[in-house]
């Protein structure tokens, strides 16, 4: 999209008079590049007619605001500051925590949201993500009924069915990290390649030789397989059904993805055998905030006791993932 490269010191007096002519795009959050931030602006703004440069990059869409919804929503006022603050929008469902103390009023909720948000047509209840497939257990609670929606991220369309697989609209922001690092000519294997969100943006923005796809839940792999059609992408991605543990050794890679936060751990052998040479992965845990160094540090020595050495060249936060815990990166250079 199109956006105003400002330097940092005058992005704030900047930002206020795109606004004040409607020429900001207030749908995408300002994105930052050396020391300036990208501010999204509208198609209509004319070449010449600002002081800074015109660049086209991707940003990341908004979160919705949903302060709408707490303020028209019908319960007891006592409950009201309950309320969810945030929710995720998967295409044109919306996947929501209720606390217990507002489960009587569930209905209420979803109608509220649905109200508020022109794009909306579901509401689903969260309780959860569970098992080996990582799936969300979901309970219908206002619109229609169904599961399966179409998102859309960084200009890809993805198919996904938010109750029989794994989908985050929160990691998009951590999915152009990665693409950003991909050079062309990579193989590249995503080892936990769910609905294909990895898979598909680097095949759709890098020039690379293929991405190979495992997933073990037999309904992330049909739908890895018709998104990479759907987004013209099907002769770069290779999509394989069943474990890593088996197909990640039998896969040459210049670069891994291993997005199981839970228990990447387990995998970590059988992503090194698959480095042909020296090669990159991306590496993922749960961790709580207090252990981020020290895993850094012991990732290295678990890679060196393999027979591989390895350097820890980012390690970052993707997201809180609860009170007292963090979903953690580390991009690991290892040499074979
Ligand atoms: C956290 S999800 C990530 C999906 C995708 N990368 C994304 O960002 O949406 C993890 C995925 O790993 C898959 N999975 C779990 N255990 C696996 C295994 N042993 N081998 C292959 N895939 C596995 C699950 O089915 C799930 O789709």
């Amino acid at each position: 999209m199109r956006c105003l490269k400002v330097p940092k010191s005058r992005g704030e007096e900047v930002r206020k008079k795109l606004l004040d002519a409607d020429l900001l795009d207030n749908r995408y959050r300002i994105g930052n590049e050396d020391d300036h931030l990208l501010i999204p602006v509208k198609k209509k703004i004319a070449e010449g007619s600002v002081d800074y440069k015109l660049v086209d990059r991707e940003l990341v869409e908004r979160e919705m605001e949903i302060g709408d919804y707490r303020n028209i929503v019908d319960i007891p006022e006592p409950l009201r500051d309950e309320l969810p603050a945030s929710y995720d929008i998967i295409g044109d469902i919306v996947v929501l925590k209720i606390p217990d103390s507002l489960h009587g009023y569930r209905r209420e909720i979803g109608n509220a949201i649905i109200e508020s948000q022109k794009k909306v047509i579901t509401v689903l209840e969260d309780k959860g993500v569970t098992g080996d497939f990582r799936v969300r257990d979901v309970e219908h609670i206002a619109g229609i009924p169904k599961t399966v929606t179409l998102h859309r991220e960084h200009g890809m369309e993805l198919m996904v069915d938010v109750a029989n697989t794994y989908f985050s609209p929160r990691l998009a922001t951590e999915r152009w990290r990665v693409v950003r690092q991909v050079s062309p000519g990579e193989t590249v294997l995503d080892m936990f390649a769910g609905v294909g969100p990895y898979s598909i943006l680097i095949a759709r923005n890098v020039k690379i030789e293929k991405i190979h796809g495992i997933d073990i839940n037999p309904r992330a792999v049909e739908l890895l397989e018709k998104n990479a059609h759907r987004n013209n992408v099907s002769h770069l991605v290779e999509a394989h059904l069943g474990d890593a543990r088996d197909k990640a050794p039998r896969i040459d890679a210049d670069r891994v993805i291993m997005n199981l936060p839970h228990s990447a751990m387990e995998f970590l052998t059988h992503a090194l055998k698959s480095i042909r040479g020296q090669g990159v992965i991306h590496y993922y845990e749960i961790l709580s905030s207090d252990e981020i160094e020290h895993r850094g540090r012991s990732l290295v020595v678990d890679i060196d006791r393999y027979g591989y050495e390895a350097e820890i060249e980012v390690q970052r936060v993707v997201r809180t993932y609860s009170a007292s815990e963090v979903h953690t990166a580390y991009d690991i250079k290892v040499y074979g």
